[in-house]
């Protein structure tokens, strides 16, 4: 995967940078307006934008592992796994999905997780991503929701990955 994309030119993967805040903040509210009006109400279009604010951003960062991905200098993708476990903030600039960028993200994560000793990652996937955690070979929990306001509901999926380590040496936490 990682040398099919580096063969189209100038896509680079790096870890999270403090400048990048704003430009993390609009790939993942501008893929929000994009994908999830299709499947989500607006009060719980603006919980998840509420969950995916600044402050929780940059929390991530700090506290985990958060990463992007950039085809000419221009963020095109992210992604954060979090010491506990859990990957987060998976998101793909409407323009560029379903090229492989979002598998790339989350196997950089995986590879992470695994090198830190993980022995499987959980998340919460929206509707809109179930079946991309699907054909990664995530396992559902449940199906479960949170409730927002208005008395609607945010229906979201529980799920797991085991992961497969390659190697045994586990390496330490380095942000
Ligand atoms: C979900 C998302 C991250 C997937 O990223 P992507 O770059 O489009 O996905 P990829 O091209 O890497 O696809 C990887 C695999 O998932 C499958 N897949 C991706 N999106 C899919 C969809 N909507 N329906 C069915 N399969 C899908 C692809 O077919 C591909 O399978 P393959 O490798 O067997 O061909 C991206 O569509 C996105 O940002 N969506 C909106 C935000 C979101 O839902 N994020 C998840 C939050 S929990």
């Amino acid at each position: 995967m990682e040398k099919k994309m580096q063969k189209k030119s100038k896509i680079k993967i790096r870890k999270f940078r403090l400048a990048d805040l704003d430009a993390v903040k609009r790939l993942i509210y501008n893929t929000i307006d994009v994908c999830y009006p299709a499947v989500y109400c607006p009060e719980a279009i603006k919980y998840i934008k509420n969950y995916h604010n600044r402050k929780n951003i940059l929390k991530g960062a700090k506290k985990g592992y958060t990463i992007v991905l950039e085809i000419g200098h221009r963020i095109t993708a992210a992604g954060a796994l979090i010491k506990n476990g859990y990957i987060t903030r998976v998101f793909v600039n409407p323009k560029f999905q379903k090229q492989g960028f979002g598998r790339f993200i989350m196997e950089k994560l995986h590879t992470k997780a695994i090198s830190v000793g993980m022995k499987q990652v959980k998340l919460d996937s929206t509707l809109t991503g179930k079946k991309f955690y699907d054909s990664l070979g995530y396992k559902t929990i449940k199906k479960t929701f949170v409730k927002v306001e208005n008395g609607k509901k945010l229906p979201y999926y529980e799920m797991k990955k085991i992961l497969m380590p390659k190697t045994k040496r586990k390496q330490k936490w380095k942000n």
